[in-house]
């Protein structure tokens, strides 16, 4: 991933799944984590079984880059990339700005938590991944 800019996506597949490498800058993580538990429908993220580094709001093992496998959880169409907040058309009041699903209107923040009152019912999955480098993450 050396050729992944600060604020930036890249998507790579794994067994036959895209997954998402985000480059969150320092200003992406301080509005993720700012996001209220109140705004979201699977804070804990419980389920599926998730890696451990998984569990806090940032659901990742650096805080400046996440891994999240890029299929909605609801009926499994791909939400598009809207880092910014309150993108034209998929925005809401205190939209931080993360993933939006076009097929029934599912948003998802930039750590791939859901929020509430959308047709998806938990997060994004993480997948295990681990860094072999500062620029090189296995996937599986
Ligand atoms: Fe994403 Fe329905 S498939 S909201």
């Amino acid at each position: 991933m050396s050729k992944l800019e600060a604020g930036q996506r890249m998507t790579v597949e794994w067994r036959g799944r895209p997954i998402w490498i985000l480059s969150r800058t320092p200003e992406m993580i301080e509005r993720t984590e700012a996001l209220g538990a109140d705004r979201l429908a699977d804070p804990e993220s419980t389920e599926p079984q998730q890696p451990s580094y998984a569990d806090g709001p940032l659901r990742s093992i650096k805080p400046e880059i996440g891994v999240i496998i890029g299929i909605c959880t609801h009926l499994g169409c791909s939400p598009l990339f809207k880092p910014e907040p309150n993108a034209e058309g998929v925005g809401v009041d205190d939209w931080p700005g993360g993933f939006f699903c076009p097929c029934h209107g599912s948003r998802f923040d930039l750590a791939g938590r859901v929020f509430r009152n959308v047709p998806a019912p938990i997060n994004l999955e993480v997948p295990p991944y681990r860094f072999e480098s500062d620029d090189v993450i296995v996937v599986g």
